[in-house]
C-alpha cells in the first residue's frame, strides 16, 4: 500500500508457532498440495472434476455462467437429485449394510441407521409429504431438535423437490412465525416435545401458538418423541394435525427420485440482519452439493467406510446443513449425531461417546472449546480419545490458546486442527488449512480452498500488502455461493454487493489481514472493530491476548466512547475453573499482559470479571450488548440471548466491578 491513509484494520497480534502435518497424514491425504495450482490454472475445471463425484442424471452445458451476476447459474443444464446422492446411490454401490447415523439421544436411548434403512425412511417420508399435496417448489417448515427424522425430513423435502426451512428447535413461537410468513410454508414438521438437560419440553405447543391463524399452513406433521414423559396433553387440531409415525410408516418404501435442474432450489436458511427482518438464505441443488462434498473430502480428509465422523453443531444452523446433512451423506460418512446439551448428564458427554464410538473426526465451535477449557482438561482425561485424528473448529475466530488446548487436550498433542471459515451465504468452507498439506498456525484460518478465490483489501478495494489488515472479500464466484435472499433480489444486493460494487466483490462483512507468510487471519466482524486513537484494532486480537493468559477461559471484548482517545477498550472475562478471584492486581496483571502480547495501544481501558457473556443461540458473543453495559446505557434486545438472564447476571456482578 502507498497511501499515507490509516489501515483499514491494524494488524497486532503475532503468531510464530507453527505445525506441519505428520508424515503418515500427509502420505494418506485426500487432498494434495498440487490441488491449489491444479484449481489455479483452470477453475472452471477444476469444479467440473469436483461436480463428477456426483451422480448427474443428466450431464451440465456450462459450469458457470456469471453473465447475470450477482446471480451465478452452475452446472448449467445438468439434472440430479440431491437425496439420491446421498443416499441410494450408495446403497445402490453395496454399502447398504454401512451404519449413516450412530444416533445417541440425550437419554442414553440409542439408534443405529444403515444405509438402506436411511433409504427406506427418506422414501417413506417422501411419500407421506406428496400425500399431504406436498410438490417441487413448495416450502416445508421444519422445526425439530437433532433426532433422526430431522436429517430424514430435510433429505425427503430434497428428493420430492420442496424447500426446507430449519428452524432452529430453540426458537420462540414468533420467530417460527416470522419465518413461516415469509417463505408462505405449506406443512411445519415438529415434535411433540424435547429433552432438555434432563427435563421432557413441549414444542408442539409452541408451534401451534406461533401458527395461530397462518394462513400458509395445511399440515403439521408431528415426530412423536417426548410421549408420556412431557406432562399434559400434546394439542391436537384434527384435520390438521397428523402424527409422523401414523403419516410415514404406512408409505411404501419405494420412491422413484425426479432428477431437477441444478438450479432447482433446494432449501432457505435464515439468518439474521442487521434490521429486525431475518433474510432467507437460498441455496440451491448442484453448486452447492458439489461444494458441500468437496470440502468434507479435502478439508477434514474423510475416508468413507473408515472414519467415524461428529459434527457437534444443530441442524438449525448451517453448519448442520452442510456438514451433518449434505457433504457427508454425499461422502457415505458413518456419522454420530447427539440430541443433547454436552453437560448432560455430565461434562465428559462428548468424550464418553466419542470413546464409544470410536470418532475420528470431530467437528466443533470456538465456544464449546472454551466452555471445555473452562470445565478443566481434567475431564476429557478420564476418556480414551486416541480415535481422533482430525479436529475441526467454525464458527467464531479461534483463540490461538483454545487452539493449542484443543490440539494437546483433545487431539492427543498431534492431531491437525482445521479452523473452516465460512457463512450461510457461502453455504460451504471458504478458507481452512487443508490436514494433509498446510503447516498450521493456531489461530489461523490460513489460505483459501483449492477453486475459491478471497482477498484482504483496504477502503479503495485494494488488496493489502503481507502485515496489513482490512475487510475480507471473495472476488470470484463459487459453487455452493447464496443465489439470493428469497423475495428480495434488492436487499440481496444491497447486503451483500454493493460495498465494492465496481469491482463485483462479494463483501462479508468480516475484518481480516495477513500475516508475513500471506496467511489470513479473521478479525471478526467490521461493526465490531474499535477505534482507539486513530488505531482500528479487532476485538478478536485483544481478546486472543487475554485467552492467551492463564487465568482466563473466555473474552469479549467491545469499545466504549472515550472522551480522549474516541473509544476505550473495554474487556469482560470469565476466569478458568480454577483461577482465585480477580482482585484489583490481577486485573492490573491482565492489563499489562495484553500490552506484552500486542502493545500498550491495545491495553484495555477496563477489565470487568463476569459469570457469563452474552451469547446466541449459536454461540457467537452478542457484543452490541456488551457495549451498553460498557457504555452505561439501558441494555438493548436480549431475545435473540441463549440464556436471557445473562445480561442480568452481568449487570449484578458489575456493581462490585473491578474498574480502575
Ligand atoms: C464467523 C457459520 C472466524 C464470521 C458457518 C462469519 C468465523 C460468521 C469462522 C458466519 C472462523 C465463521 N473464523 N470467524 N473459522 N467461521 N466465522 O452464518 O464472522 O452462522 O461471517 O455461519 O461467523 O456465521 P454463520
Amino acid at each position: 500500500m502507498t497511501t499515507e491513509q490509516s489501515p483499514a484494520l491494524d494488524n497486532l497480534l503475532t503468531e510464530s508457532r507453527s505445525f506441519p502435518p505428520q508424515p503418515e497424514f500427509a502420505a494418506a491425504a485426500n487432498a494434495t498440495a498440487d490441488w491449489y495450482s491444479e484449481a489455479d490454472a483452470d477453475r472452471e475445471a477444476f469444479w467440473a472434476k469436483q461436480a463428477e463425484r456426483l451422480h448427474w442424471d443428466t450431464p451440465w452445458t456450462q459450469v458457470l455462467d456469471w453473465s447475470n451476476a450477482p446471480f451465478a447459474k452452475w452446472f448449467v443444464g445438468g439434472k440430479l437429485n440431491v437425496a439420491y446422492n446421498c443416499v441410494d446411490r450408495h446403497v445402490e454401490a453395496g454399502h447398504g449394510d454401512q451404519v449413516a447415523i450412530h444416533w445417541v439421544g440425550e437419554p442414553g436411548d440409542t439408534r443405529d441407521i444403515t444405509y438402506a434403512q436411511l433409504k427406506d425412511d427418506v422414501s417413506k417420508a417422501a411419500n407421506g409429504l406428496l400425500s399431504l399435496g406436498v410438490t417441487a417448489g413448495d416450502r416445508v417448515a421444519i422445526q425439530l431438535q437433532m433426532i433422526p427424522e430431522a436429517i430424514v425430513a430435510m433429505l425427503a423435502c430434497a428428493r420430492i423437490g420442496a424447500l426446507h426451512s430449519v428452524v432452529f428447535g430453540g426458537f420462540s413461537p414468533s420467530a417460527l412465525r416470522q419465518r413461516v410468513d415469509d417463505a408462505d410454508a405449506k406443512v411445519v414438521i415438529t415434535s411433540d416435545g424435547q429433552y432438555r438437560r434432563g427435563k421432557a419440553a413441549p414444542m408442539k405447543a409452541n408451534v401451534d401458538e406461533a401458527l395461530e391463524g397462518a394462513g400458509s399452513v395445511e399440515k403439521i406433521v408431528v415426530v412423536r418423541r417426548t410421549g408420556d414423559d412431557l406432562e399434559g396433553d400434546v394439542p391436537w387440531s384434527d384435520g390438521r394435525d397428523v402424527w409422523w409415525h401414523e403419516l410415514v410408516d404406512a408409505q411404501p418404501a419405494d420412491h422413484e427420485p425426479e432428477a431437477f435442474d441444478s438450479e432447482h432450489p433446494l432449501y432457505i436458511l435464515y439468518t439474521s440482519g442487521t434490521t429486525g427482518k431475518p433474510k432467507g438464505i437460498l441455496h440451491t441443488s448442484g453448486g452447492y452439493l458439489t461444494q458441500a462434498a468437496y470440502t468434507h473430502n479435502a478439508v477434514f480428509d474423510h475416508k468413507p467406510g473408515q472414519d467415524v465422523y461428529w459434527c457437534t453443531a444443530d441442524i438449525g444452523w448451517v453448519t448442520g446443513h452442510s456438514y451433518i446433512v449434505y457433504g457427508p451423506l454425499a461422502n457415505r460418512a458413518t456419522q454420530v449425531v447427539y440430541e443433547g446439551t454436552p453437560n448432560t448428564p455430565h461434562e465428559g458427554r462428548h468424550w464418553e461417546i466419542i470413546q464409544k464410538y470410536k470418532v475420528s473426526i470431530y467437528y466443533t465451535a470456538p465456544t464449546l472449546i472454551r466452555t471445555f477449557m473452562k470445565w478443566g482438561a481434567d475431564i476429557p482425561a478420564k476418556y480414551d480419545l486416541s480415535s481422533l485424528r482430525l479436529l475441526g473448529s467454525v464458527g467464531e475466530p479461534i483463540n490461538p490458546e483454545a487452539w493449542m488446548w484443543f490440539r494437546e487436550n483433545i487431539g492427543g498433542g498431534n492431531a491437525p486442527i482445521v479452523d473452516t471459515w465460512w457463512q450461510t451465504e457461502t453455504g460451504a468452507i471458504m478458507i481452512s488449512p487443508l490436514p494433509g498439506v498446510t503447516h498450521a498456525k493456531p489461530g489461523s484460518a490460513q489460505q483459501p480452498l483449492p477453486g475459491i478465490s478471497a482477498k484482504v483489501v483496504d477502503d479503495t478495494a485494494a488488496e493489502v500488502g503481507r502485515g496489513g489488515g482490512g475487510y475480507l472479500v471473495l472476488d470470484k464466484p463459487w459453487p455452493s455461493m447464496l443465489r439470493g435472499i428469497w423475495g428480495d433480489d434488492q436487499r440481496f444486493k444491497d447486503t451483500y454487493w454493493s460495498r465494492f460494487s465496481e469491482q463485483g466483490f462479494y463483501f462479508a462483512g468480516d475484518g481480516a489481514k495477513y500475516d508475513n507468510d500471506g496467511d489470513v487471519w479473521l478479525l471478526g466482524r467490521v461493526d465490531d472493530v474499535m477505534n482507539v486513537s486513530g488505531h482500528r484494532i479487532s476485538t478478536t486480537e485483544v481478546e486472543s491476548a487475554l485467552v492467551s493468559h492463564h487465568t482466563v477461559a473466555e473474552a469479549a471484548v467491545v469499545g466504549a466512547s472515550d472522551a480522549t482517545t474516541g473509544q476505550g477498550i473495554v474487556a469482560f472475562v470469565i476466569l478458568r475453573g480454577d483461577a482465585a478471584e480477580a482482585g484489583d492486581e490481577a486485573i492490573q496483571e491482565l492489563r499489562n499482559h495484553v500490552a506484552k502480547e500486542i502493545g500498550p495501544i491495545a491495553k484495555p481501558r477496563q477489565i470487568m470479571v463476569v459469570p457469563e457473556l452474552p451469547k446466541t443461540r449459536s454461540g457467537k458473543i452478542m457484543r452490541r450488548l456488551l457495549r451498553d453495559v460498557a457504555e452505561n446505557r439501558e441494555v438493548g434486545d436480549v431475545t435473540t440471548l441463549a440464556d436471557s438472564t445473562v445480561m442480568d447476571q452481568i449487570s449484578k456482578g458489575l456493581s462490585s466491578g473491578s474498574d480502575d
